[in-house]
């Protein structure tokens, strides 16, 4: 039998209420502040990941799906929202509307090749949020707030909201260079994946899990130490905003983030749990980035959350969606001269807004109605050799037991849910 890929997942009915919540939260909250919806391909040139996210991440070294089409170009399945949303930028002139330009996705397929865990997939799905155009710290803690009240506002709580600023790529320059300098004694001792991080990554190297390198950790330099002041401004400015707005914050002078399009602000919002695939949502500045594509220098930030982990949060603290409604009513018939007068009875209903299901051919009038339960519908209608003749249906209220006969034109306002 098959099964469904490895590290992906259906969303089966059960579900859908938890997407359901999540979406019209993110919806409702995103055009509160003024973003519009955009959605872009699943599948973009590889050439903007790797242009974007950077060849030497984990992302695009190691978990990309990409293939060659059938024109032999390179083509990947896209593994984050951020680059998407910038080529979009640039491909339909957004410069020249008033800026920022704030744009949202819901929902939107990523793919990356991990070993799956809970709460980690290879197909997951993510909110995404970005504002593209301004490059003042404002905007920094309007994304930052907006991250804050959407999972606060589904009742999520214990959260932890953490910052760091890695500044420019003037400040970024000399903070490496110190960053190489205090790792290069210790290079031996490092992990393999560190070693490499070394050459071609070396903020990286804050946001290794291993243990042989964590006493590295402790003494490492600190990138809010070497930022231009400039940098320096727009860190001051940014945490000033969120001690204004009454956002906690905790700086992490390890926090990194693994995509390498960032400048000056990241940040992550992090459940209770530990553990490295814990992380609910994270995001930050990239101001870097629409140049690097090609653009005029353009300033950016944004955050994206995964949907599977803020359904495994919801659920880990016993969070429960509102139930989908009951379904307002079940035809169920006797005999074959009343199986086309139920067809068109269904039909009648559905087109009068009632959400209505035809009982399964062929089964006895019991074994209808004890389907009729196991949906359980607000109604059940009847049509019977009675009813047939005197073009009525029969209305079995299924919460109170009681039944009417009334007229079958009728039959939409018998059950309808405002009678
Ligand atoms: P990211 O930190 O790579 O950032 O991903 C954001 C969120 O997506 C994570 O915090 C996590 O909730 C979810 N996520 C990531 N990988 C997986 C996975 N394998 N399985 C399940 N969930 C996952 C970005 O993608 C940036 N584009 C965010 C951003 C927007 N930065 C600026 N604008």
């Amino acid at each position: 039998m098959y099964k469904a890929p490895r590290g992906t997942a259906d969303i089966l009915p059960e579900e859908q209420p938890y997407w359901r919540l999540i979406e019209a939260h993110a919806s409702a909250l995103c055009e509160q502040y003024g973003y519009q919806r955009i959605d872009t391909p699943v599948f973009e040139e590889s050439e903007l990941f790797a242009r974007s996210v950077g060849g030497a991440t984990d992302v695009i070294e190691k978990e990309t799906y990409s293939f060659a089409d059938r024109s032999g170009d390179w083509m990947t399945l896209r593994p984050e929202g951020t680059a998407a949303v910038c080529r979009a930028y640039l491909e339909h002139g957004m410069r020249v509307l008033p800026q920022p330009v704030r744009l949202y996705s819901v929902r939107v397929p990523m793919f990356r090749y991990d070993r799956p865990q809970a709460g980690r997939q290879r197909q997951f799905h993510q909110i995404n949020v970005e504002a593209i155009g301004n490059g003042d710290a404002s905007l920094d803690a309007e994304i930052i707030e907006l991250a804050w009240r959407f999972f606060a506002e589904l009742g999520l709580h214990d959260l932890d909201l953490i910052i760091n600023s890695i500044g420019d790529r003037d400040s970024r320059a000399s903070y490496v260079e110190a960053l190489l300098s205090y790792y290069h004694p210790h290079i031996e001792s490092l992990c393999p994946d560190c070693k490499s991080r070394f050459k071609t990554n070396p903020l990286r190297l804050l946001d290794c899990k291993k243990q042989s390198c964590q006493p590295y950790l402790v003494d490492a330099p600190r990138s809010v130490d070497h930022l231009t002041d400039d940098s320096r401004k727009h860190w001051d400015d940014l945490t000033g905003y969120l001690t204004t707005l009454g956002l906690d914050y905790t700086v992490d002078h390890r926090l990194v983030r693994g995509l390498d399009y960032y400048s000056r602000t990241v940040f992550e919002i992090q459940p209770p749990v530990e553990g490295a695939q814990s992380t609910l949502g994270g995001g930050g500045r990239y101001d870097g980035l629409i140049e690097q594509l090609g653009g005029q220098p353009t300033p950016g930030v944004g955050f994206a959350c995964g949907v599977e982990r803020v359904i495994l949060n919801l659920k880990r603290q016993g969070i429960e969606p509102p139930r989908a409604g009951e379904l307002d009513a079940v035809v169920v018939y006797m005999g074959d001269p009343a199986k086309e007068a139920a067809v068109m009875l269904a039909s009648k209903l559905r087109a009068a807004g009632v959400q209505t299901v035809l009982a399964p051919a062929g089964r006895s009038l019991k074994a209808q109605m004890r389907y009729a339960s196991s949906l359980a519908a607000a109604h059940v209608l009847v049509l019977g050799e009675d009813e047939l003749a005197q073009g009525t249906v029969t209305v079995k209220d299924m919460a109170g037991g009681e039944q009417r006969q009334v007229p079958l034109d009728d039959a939409p306002a018998a059950v309808s849910r405002s009678s």
